[in-house]
């Protein structure tokens, strides 16, 4: 009888209130710490609105043709009502909702939450990761100016080193041989239809697995104390919310969404830059054969990363950010071996290696690809035998190490090819480039 009463009353409450449909009525108390998560999965979601909102506004606006996308930029920014407001807004949040999903990655990952009930939601938000850059980066054209032109020249060209069918695959997406009206429609179709909804039905798939799995990861040492979601988690999700809110409206007040000259085919800048979060790529491409750096590297990654909840991991490390003092300690030590050996690496690769210069009857996939490759590997591999023995590490502080050195190395890439490349590519001081 008391349990039909309580069921009652869930039932009622749930009717009343949209929130609970998103949330239990209790949670355990330790899922509400700020410090756990960080909030970070629901400003990706918050985020994914708000684009979605001020996408609709430009779409009102903005149209898609060589002849008359940039104009339509320059009349949001000139003649719309709080027209150059939301494109900025537009602008911040899509920059800020890859880094803010980018974090959440690497909270889901810290905290050992990909594993055993959570597997499937860590593949579905790779999945969402891959999608939210490439909105990002199917946004990127839109504009219609030089920054966008060639940006998205220099990344799709990268397609061309796919072994078979490279060409064929940059034209598939290029829509023909150049960036051209037929590129400006088919990014213009991808970013306003096709990835948004594909990113909402992601979403809800993740957001149901999240309950399916009993709601976020949480050590099993931790307390059973409950607490209800209204109005404990949801005023957190409120504060959390608002004040992100309110930095991307600052933020959108004080500056501008970039706009350069209008695209011109015939004019290159010198150096084109891809989209900063293929900058790091693009590092590679320094060091490396096109296919290793563009094609060969971040697919063994992705890969990796779907193959990783599959792999040994010791569930006692669940809920419990970098699993434990050792692995604090190791995350920071592959910090500083990272930043130091990629530096130095880089350094090296630029001035005093040259394979094709001193192997010249090689094929160029070999000299400047594979032989490089072989040696990183190595490396790491050499790299991963010592920290295995020297501070008996079980798998998953191997693979926690492991993740935080690449982690690493790419952003020291990407801030070297940002900040460090001038005209031609060279290495250069920040205020020479
Ligand atoms: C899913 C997340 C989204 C991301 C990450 C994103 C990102 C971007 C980016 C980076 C730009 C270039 C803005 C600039 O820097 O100039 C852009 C432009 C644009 N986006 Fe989105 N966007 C998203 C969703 C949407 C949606 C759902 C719509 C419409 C339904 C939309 C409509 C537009 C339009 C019309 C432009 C061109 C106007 C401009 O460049 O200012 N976006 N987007
Ligand atoms: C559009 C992008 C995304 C949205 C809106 C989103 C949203 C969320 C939310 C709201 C949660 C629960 C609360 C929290 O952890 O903050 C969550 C949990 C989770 N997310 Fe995401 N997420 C996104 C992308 C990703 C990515 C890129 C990954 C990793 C590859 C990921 C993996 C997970 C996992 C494994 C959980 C369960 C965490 C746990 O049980 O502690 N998500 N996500």
């Amino acid at each position: 009888m008391e349990t039909i009463r309580k069921a009652d009353i869930y039932q009622k409450k749930r009717a009343r209130n949209l929130v609970l449909h998103l949330h239990p009525i209790k949670l355990r108390k330790e899922t509400i710490r700020f410090q756990l998560t960080f909030g970070l999965g629901g400003m990706s979601a918050l985020l994914f609105l708000l684009q979605v909102f001020t996408g609709i506004l430009l779409r009102f606006s903005y149209v898609a043709s060589p002849a008359e996308a940039y104009d339509s930029i320059l009349a949001i920014e000139n003649d719309i009502f709080f027209g150059q407001f939301v494109r900025n807004i537009h602008h911040w949040s899509g920059i800020l909702f890859v880094i803010i999903t980018f974090l959440h990655l690497i909270r889901t990952f810290y905290t050992g939450a990909f594993y055993y009930k959570r597997r499937w939601n860590w593949i579905i938000g790779i999945c969402l990761m891959i999608l939210v850059v490439f909105s990002n980066f199917t946004g990127y054209l839109l504009p219609w100016d030089q920054l966008a032109f060639w940006a998205i020249t220099v990344s799709t060209s990268m397609l061309q080193y796919v072994p078979l069918a490279g060409n064929w695959l940059v034209e598939f997406v290029r829509g023909g041989v150049d960036v051209n009206a037929s590129t400006l429609l088919i990014f213009y179709n991808f970013h306003t239809a096709i990835l948004p909804i594909t990113i909402v039905i992601l979403m809800v798939f993740h957001f149901w697995r999240v309950r399916k799995a009993g709601g976020v990861v949480v050590s099993e040492n931790s307390s059973n104390e409950m607490a209800p979601s209204d109005p404990d988690l949801v005023l957190k999700e409120l504060v959390t919310g608002i004040v992100l809110l309110a930095f991307i409206f600052l933020l959108s007040v004080f500056f501008n969404a970039p706009l350069l000259e209008r695209a011109d085919p015939a004019f290159s800048p010198n150096p084109a830059k891809a989209p900063w979060y293929f900058m790091g790529i693009q590092e590679l491409l320094m060091h490396f054969h096109p296919f290793v750096s563009a094609i060969l590297i971040p697919l063994l990654f992705v890969i990796g990363l779907i193959w990783l909840p599959f792999l040994k991991f010791d569930r006692q490390y669940e809920g419990i950010w970098f699993f434990n003092e050792k692995g604090k300690k190791l995350a920071v030590l592959a910090t500083i071996v990272s930043f130091f050996i990629v530096t130095i690496a880089i350094l090296i690769s630029e001035f005093l290696i040259n394979f094709e210069g001193w192997l010249p009857s090689l094929p160029l996939i070999i000299s400047s690809g594979l032989i490089p490759l072989f040696l990183v590997a190595t490396f790491l591999f050499i790299l991963m035998y010592f920290i295995k023995k020297q501070y008996r590490t079980d798998t998953s502080e191997l693979i926690l190490f492991l993740m935080t050195f690449i982690i690493v190395a790419y952003v020291v890439f990407s801030i070297v090819a940002i900040f460090f490349r001038g005209p031609g590519m060279q290495l250069m001081w920040p205020w020479n480039t």
